[in-house]
């Protein structure tokens, strides 16, 4: 711990991919004064290249293979069996493109974030930004959410928009998507690490300092 400072919330970040947002937040936690620290990054895959970002910044990271597992209850109890070791308040799905079941729910109650790259309920799912380029919005954007026992659904942290310009491709406006989601994604898991969130229904009421 920094002199002056007090324990953060310690955080687990569960990844698939090339780990943008894992990015953000592990430049965010520089800042002492950042409400959490990653205590351990944890892949669904052994190629994904956030695990790079992870070891590049001396980060504890565990390899959860889902193909080493018969079904998805007894791949969430290795997930969470892993963070439990890494003594964790909670968990930031993160890229992370695997459904948990309902034990990670039941372990951490209102403590796991997920970031979307759409406005839920609007395009929940894999192919978000695919889909609303098809369905011709002309504003997307990325949620923030808490977790629950349906996909892309449980309580709104934050939500950012972002135009959708006519000649926009999936890879143009993932990419204007991602930048937003670098910035909400840590101002997110920072108001959770410090305790100023509290889900009220559907909704996540924000405390101030
Ligand atoms: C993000 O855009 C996230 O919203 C989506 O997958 C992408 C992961 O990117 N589910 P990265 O691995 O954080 O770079």
């Amino acid at each position: 711990m920094i002199a002056g400072t007090t324990a953060r919330t310690r955080i687990a970040v569960l990844v698939s991919g090339s780990g943008s947002n894992l990015q953000a937040l592990i430049d965010a936690s520089v800042d002492p004064h950042f409400g959490a620290e990653i205590a351990v990054v944890v892949a669904d895959r052994p190629n994904a290249g956030a695990l790079k970002r992870a070891a590049d910044a001396g980060i504890a990271h565990v390899v959860v293979s889902w193909s080493d597992y018969s079904d998805r209850e007894t791949f969430t109890t290795a997930i969470c069996d892993a963070t439990h070791t890494h003594d964790v308040t909670g968990l930031v799905l993160a890229g992370f493109m695997r459904i948990l079941s309902p034990v990670a729910i039941r372990r951490y109650p209102d403590a796991i974030i997920n970031v979307h790259p759409a406005l839920l309920p609007a395009f929940p799912g894999a192919d978000a930004v695919g889909q609303a380029l098809a369905h011709g919005v002309t504003v997307t954007g990325v949620t923030v959410h808490f977790v629950d026992e349906q996909v892309d659904h449980g309580p709104i942290i934050l939500q950012e928009s972002a135009a959708v310009h006519p000649d926009d491709t999936i890879d143009i406006l993932h990419r204007r998507i991602q930048q937003i989601e670098h910035t909400v994604l840590p101002l997110a898991v920072d108001a959770f690490g410090k305790g100023l969130l509290r889900v009220v229904g559907r909704r996540v009421e924000w405390s101030s300092l």
